[in-house]
């Protein structure tokens, strides 16, 4: 019988692309999203893709008694993937009550129900976000974590202590941290992507909407970092290939592959570009030209990050396959397809 994953969050951004990698995997998924920031239609998306319309249940898992009802009546989840949570660096320095409670409190309500209902296994969504500015590049999974730069990121680094103090305490728990880089692009069928409300703070679906017309120009912030052209330099990896990500980690926790009982993985490409490399490679691949301002830096930004994925390829047996101008057509054709662009 087909084994069952709950997956939080999955109605979002990359949680959508997970769900339907898993289902192509022969997974059972049943998700779970207060749609706070994402939306039911999503469900009929994923099941035009993977020709199967996983479970859905509506609720906050901040609500530690509908958590445990959900789980009672779900005892035969077999893992779980925790995407949910609110992810706004700029809110969560006005709202850090808010981002501690959402995001803390969900992990903690579903650990609790993993040792209640014997749910041995889960994979968290962490983020590069813990390295802060790194004092060597590349990036490798023992760099060193740095202070948070924003309620948001330390609520990743918090989530990574708690998952792994609590695998430490609890022998029956395995888990996987994920941190991703900077996922990018759509599913090639254009029917699930990232949908942002209101402006866009990342910088490929503020492209994406001022190529589509939504935006007069795109504000590139800063052009004097100590960089290949000055602009800020990341790890863009496609949305795609980061879902498959999710079901190697999953497969390696239910077939006892893991190594230890709490690993931690970096999820990149390995090549770091500049906010000028995606604009010129946006511009190469779909043909639009970008309207775009060179202005001050932006506040809390990093300079440049990129990771080793060494460890990711060789342990894991997994590596992003998808090239840089596929993966921005991908996120144009999504943009395209929301707005009615032919
Ligand atoms: C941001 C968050 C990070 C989070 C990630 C989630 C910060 C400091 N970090 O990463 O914690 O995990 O989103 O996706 O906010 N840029 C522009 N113009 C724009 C938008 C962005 O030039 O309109 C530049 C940024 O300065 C940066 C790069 O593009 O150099 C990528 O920005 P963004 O997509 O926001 O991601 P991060 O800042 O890397």
């Amino acid at each position: 019988m087909a084994k069952k994953i709950l997956v939080t969050g999955g109605t979002g951004y990359i949680g959508s692309h997970t769900v339907v990698e898993l289902q192509n995997s022969g997974y059972d998924v049943i998700v779970v999203d207060d749609l706070s920031n994402s939306s039911i239609d999503v469900l009929d998306n994923i099941e035009k893709i993977s020709g199967k319309k996983p479970a859905f249940e509506q609720f906050d898992l901040a609500d530690a008694t509908k958590t445990d009802e959900f789980f009672s009546r779900n005892s035969d989840i077999s893992a779980i993937i925790h995407f949910a949570a609110s992810k706004a660096v700029g809110e969560s320095v006005q709202k850090p009550l808010l981002y501690y409670r959402n995001n803390l409190v969900s992990l903690m309500n579903l650990l609790d129900c993993q040792l209640k209902y014997n749910v041995a296994n889960i994979v968290f969504s962490s983020s590069c976000t813990v390295y802060g500015q790194p004092d060597v590049l590349p990036v490798t999974e023992e760099t060193p974590r740095k202070d948070a730069e924003s309620p948001y990121g330390n609520t990743k680094r918090v989530n990574e202590d708690i998952l792994s103090d609590s695998i430490l305490a609890f022998p029956q728990l395995k888990g996987i941290a994920l941190r991703y880089f900077n996922p990018i692009g759509a599913h090639p069928t254009a029917l699930i992507g990232e949908l942002p409300l209101g402006v866009p703070q990342n910088l490929v679906p503020f492209i994406t909407q001022t190529a589509a017309g939504l935006r007069d120009e795109l504000k590139v912030f800063g052009d004097d970092y100590d960089t290949v052209d000055g602009s800020a330099v990341r790890d863009y990896i496609n949305v795609v290939d980061l879902a498959k990500a999710h079901v190697v980690a999953i497969e390696r926790l239910l077939e006892g592959k893991n190594k230890k009982s709490y690993e931690i993985f970096n999820l990149g490409t390995g090549n770091g570009l500049s906010v000028l490399e995606i604009v010129n490679g946006f511009e190469k691949a779909t043909g639009v030209k970008l309207n775009y301002k060179v202005v001050d830096r932006r506040a809390g930004d990093i300079e440049k990050i990129w990771a080793d994925t060494t460890f990711a390829n060789e342990e894991l047996g997994w590596k992003a396959e998808k090239g840089t101008e596929e993966t921005l057509l991908s996120a144009w054709n999504w943009e395209k397809k929301v707005r009615g662009i032919k």
